[in-house]
């Protein structure tokens, strides 16, 4: 059969010509047509069978839902037969409370997003959102991170150390745990992490060259060293002139079982002792805050400190 013959077969009913008119604004579900049209499922269904098979119209699967639309191919080769369906549904009266049903339904579905934030406002970063995770944030920030030497610092298994071997030209990541690092290293090479490379050593006296790093990050480590103050100083070591020191740690606490639970040294630490030892190693341009605050009890502070060489 010619095309434009199927084209007409299609367009020859005026319930084609209302679902062709409806489907000219946007992409609607046979539910969405039932309650525009308020006809029957499997009438809708039937028609918009015929008009798939006449190639105007398209459909796509979303989950268990099927949407359709007129499809682009048609609308260029179909234009004129599209607007003469749009003509002739004009002319029916049905067209006025169609037109009238479309328009609810689509304010509709814009309205359903916003009654759900208008809901959650006030409380947003703390509900649950699909796909918004602090590991994600943690890639789109790195992204605008140049290409830095890092020194992960009591690294563990790399949890940090990964994410940032990703975009920066080249991680150390030290721990003093061979298990540890056996492990981080193993996992380095599973996801073909060249750039990352583990070393066992001391925090304290980084098995690192003096002045070859952007970068020292102590993530958690800080308050497991006995002395934090060479800790300090060893970064300040390992730093180029400029690089920066980044340390997260607990703000001082009162929460004894950290000792025997965590492994901890140190039961956190005062902002000013932080700022203390920073300005003994050498560093400038300090800056401490807490960044975080655990709404579960003992209610654990994050500080983060940060300083130039
Ligand atoms: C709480 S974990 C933090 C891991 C990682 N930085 C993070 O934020 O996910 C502390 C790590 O420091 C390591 N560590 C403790 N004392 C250390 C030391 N003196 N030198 C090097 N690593 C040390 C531990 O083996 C452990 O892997």
């Amino acid at each position: 059969m010619s095309v434009t013959l199927k084209y007409l077969r299609a367009l020859s009913d005026p319930t084609r010509l209302r679902i062709v008119a409806l489907l000219e604004r946007d992409e609607l579900s046979v539910n969405e047509l039932q309650e525009i049209t308020r006809m029957g499922q499997s009438r809708i269904s039937t028609h918009l069978g015929l008009l798939l098979d006449s190639g105007l119209v398209q459909s796509r699967r979303e989950g268990k839902r099927t949407y359709y639309k007129l499809s682009p191919q048609s609308a260029a080769a179909a234009g004129e037969f599209i607007q003469l369906a749009i003509r002739g549904a004009r002319e029916l009266p049905e067209q006025a409370g169609d037109q009238i049903n479309l328009r609810r339904i689509l304010n509709r579905r814009g309205e359903q997003a916003q009654v759900y934030f208008n809901q959650v406002a006030g409380r947003f970063d703390r509900v649950y959102g699909p796909g918004r995770s602090w590991q994600a944030f943690g890639h789109l920030l790195l992204r605008i991170v140049p290409p830095l030497v890092v020194a992960d610092l009591g690294s563990g298994e790399g949890l940090l150390s990964e994410l940032l071997a990703r975009r920066c030209k080249r991680v150390i990541a030290v721990d003093n745990s061979e298990k540890i690092v056996a492990f981080g290293a193993a996992k380095a090479r599973k996801n073909n992490l060249k750039n990352l490379e583990f070393r066992t050593g001391d925090l304290q006296d980084p098995p690192v060259e003096a002045g070859s790093v952007d970068l020292v990050i102590l993530s958690q480590a800080l308050h497991h060293a006995e002395e934090p103050a060479r800790a300090v100083a060893g970064a300040y070591r390992i730093l180029r002139p400029g690089g920066q020191v980044m340390i997260l740690d607990l703000a001082r606490h009162k929460f004894e079982q950290a000792h025997e639970l965590y492994g901890d040294r140190w039961l956190g630490f005062a902002e000013s002792d932080l700022e203390r030892w920073l300005e003994e190693a050498g560093f400038k341009k300090t800056e401490i805050n807490i960044v975080a605050r655990e709404e579960q009890p003992p209610h654990f502070e994050t500080l983060l400190a940060s300083a130039q060489k």
